[in-house]
């Protein structure tokens, strides 16, 4: 390739060739075509909170693969059913249907569309350093200057806070807001955490003025940050909450749970072919199923404890912050995380950077205390070493 032709990145590659070929995984591990594993710090960018290939999740797809793979919304089917009312139970009463798609971005995508929809205005608040997905609704929510300036145009009406804003945020949100859209622990920005006071403003902003108030738990739902979901760890509970990633550990879905009060005031109409197959629901009826009764989300608390402590004690002339939630840790270099990456993954240890500097852990929720344990000392070693 002659040095002038930009290289093609990786998602409109016709080849992986030259990059790190995986074929098989195992739990919290991947192996490459020659057998070697490496230990997933990253969870597949979030998607495996139940490890690779879950058992339970790969025999419900298989006996659901001969009986029904696809059926349209407009007719019943009792594993969606059961799917819905399972994941319906464990969220709060004021939860009443859900909206089920194929990824993240499309779970964002129906919540602003609820959200003008029922309010019937236009503006939609997120935060700075947000990210919410790729398509143009959710680009719009999403901040990254990089993500959002070669698609141009966007979608009119969005504003961003600073995160943990709380005045800005109040002040932000009047007569004319649709929705205000936020992730309890920002991922791809970094790993920041909410505070409680900037959540109680939302939610508080949103009372006084009619707005909805969604939580984008795509990234940090699900077990990861402690707690079943997210917003349980403040006790605000937003009016629509969205999920994908790891809901149906690993098959492509999206979710927007929608608050029962706003469903018969949306007026238009949404739809998704792919949305709420029963091939996708029984694996997230087995996912949910499995995540609840494994008590996943103490494990994610308990081990993220660990983590946080001993990543606290890096050397703080190359780390400038470690923060984080349950399994969901950011640490931030005061260089760039590049290398960091690549003398992980050289001991054999994939992780996945949150920006320029920061690293961002996000280990399968079934990560074993010892696999754990080995990673923290692979990331001690890598800072040490140079
Ligand atoms: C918080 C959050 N929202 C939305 C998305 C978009 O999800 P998807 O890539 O499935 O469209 C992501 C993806 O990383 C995310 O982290």
């Amino acid at each position: 390739m002659s040095p002038d032709v930009p290289p093609v990145p990786p998602e409109f590659a016709t080849t992986s060739s030259g990059r790190l070929t995986i074929v098989r995984g195992e739990g919290a591990r991947l192996f490459d075509a020659a057998g070697r594993a490496y230990i997933d710090l990253g969870a597949t960018h979030g998607v495996g909170n139940l490890g690779a290939n879950p058992p339970e999740v790969v025999r419900a797809v298989e006996r659901q693969m001969r009986e029904l793979v696809h059926l349209g919304s407009g007719y019943a089917n009792p594993v969606r059913t059961a799917f819905l009312e399972r994941l319906l139970a464990l969220l709060p009463p004021s939860f009443g249907s859900v909206f089920l798609s194929n990824s993240g971005t499309e779970a964002v995508e129906a919540a602003i569309k609820v959200a003008r929809s029922v309010t019937g205005r236009p503006k939609v608040v997120a935060a700075m350093r947000g990210f919410h997905g790729r398509t143009m609704g959710s680009l719009s929510a999403t901040w990254r200057r990089e993500f959002r300036e070669p698609f141009e145009p966007l979608v009119p009406g969005f504003v961003h806070v600073p995160y943990n804003d709380a005045a800005a945020l109040d002040a932000a949100v009047d007569a004319s807001t649709a929705l205000v859209l936020l992730e309890p622990v920002q991922g791809e920005g970094g790993v920041h955490v909410a505070s409680e006071a900037f959540l109680r403003a939302a939610r508080a902003a949103c009372d006084r003025t009619g707005a909805l108030l969604a939580f984008d738990e795509v990234q940090c739902g699900l077990g990861r940050t402690g707690r079943l979901f997210a917003f349980e760890r403040w006790g605000v509970v937003p009016d629509l909450l969205l999920l994908a990633k790891s809901l149906a550990g690993g098959l492509p879905i999206g979710a927007t749970v929608i608050g029962r009060e706003f469903v018969p005031r949306f007026r238009g109409s949404h739809h998704s072919t792919f949305g709420g197959s029963p091939l996708v629901c029984a694996a997230g009826l087995a996912a949910l199923d499995q995540l609840v009764r494994d008590r996943l989300p103490e494990r994610a608390d308990r081990l993220g404890a660990v983590g946080l402590e001993r990543l606290g004690s890096l050397p703080r002339e190359r780390v400038r912050e470690v923060r984080g939630l349950g399994l969901m840790i950011g640490v931030e270099f005061r260089e760039k995380v590049g290398p960091i990456l690549a003398g992980l993954e050289s001991r054999g240890f994939l992780a996945i950077p949150a920006g320029a500097t920061v690293l961002r852990l996000l280990p399968p929720l079934v990560i074993t205390d010892a696999e754990w344990e080995a990673g923290l000392k692979a990331i001690e070693e890598v800072v040490a070493g140079g």
